[in-house]
């Protein structure tokens, strides 16, 4: 992972760090599959039908607080692993391509998109989703903003907004409209609440 932004913009998980990861993983895997289907193609059986053999790791990752042990194949997603294995289905998968920002989540305060960086990469890390931003069952205030300056419509882009939004209040770099725009253009609403989320927004920066 690269260093911290601060301005605003969503952590450098970025799709260039992404694909050379996942090149390194599926040029290893055409070479790993071919001797099996030549094999499975010689024998005429339907092998190459069949799910390859898969490894599964067990990893610990320590989402809202909380250690949980995962047991996943090195290719799973810190979004599917969230949602998956752990239930925490809260955070939204969307275009599953690091364009919508509906899978937002914190990991060591900064925003990333968890459809873009696989979940063996981030033990040891410290992971935030929308189920950990009022732990306590009270409505952190920029729900409540949200709920205030009708900030959603379907709703469900809104955990990612939110996520993103709590960041972005953290890193305390985006203080007028313009910059907060800017600074959540990452996440994408597609009922276009976008002034209302900056009203939200704004209002929660005020109060600070
Ligand atoms: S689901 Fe991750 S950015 Fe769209
Ligand atoms: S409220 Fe529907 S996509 Fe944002």
């Amino acid at each position: 992972m690269g260093e911290p932004t601060r301005d605003g913009t969503k952590a450098p998980c970025t799709r260039r760090g992404f694909v050379a990861r996942a090149v390194s993983t599926s040029v290893a895997l055409p070479l790993i599959l071919r001797p099996r289907e030549a094999a499975a193609s010689e024998e005429g059986t339907n092998e190459m039908l069949t799910a390859p053999n898969t490894t599964e790791t067990t990893i610990v990752l320590n989402v809202n607080g909380a250690e949980h042990q995962v047991a996943v194949e090195p290719r799973v997603t810190l979004l599917d692993a969230l949602r998956d294995r752990l239930g925490l289905t809260g955070t939204k998968k969307g275009c599953d391509h690091g364009q919508c920002g509906a899978c937002t989540v914190m990991v060591n305060g900064r925003r990333i998109d968890s459809c873009l960086t696989l979940a063996v990469m981030h033990e040891g890390d410290r992971i935030v989703t929308i189920e950990g931003i009022a732990p306590e069952g009270e409505l952190h205030p920029v729900q409540t903003a949200f709920i205030k300056h009708d900030g959603f419509q379907c709703g469900y882009c809104t955990p990612g907004q939110i996520v993103s939004a709590v960041a972005l209040l953290a890193e305390g770099v985006a203080a007028e409209r313009g910059a907060i725009q800017k600074a959540m253009s990452g996440n994408l609403c597609r009922c276009g609440c976008y002034p209302h989320i900056v009203d939200a927004v704004l209002e929660v920066q005020a109060q600070r």
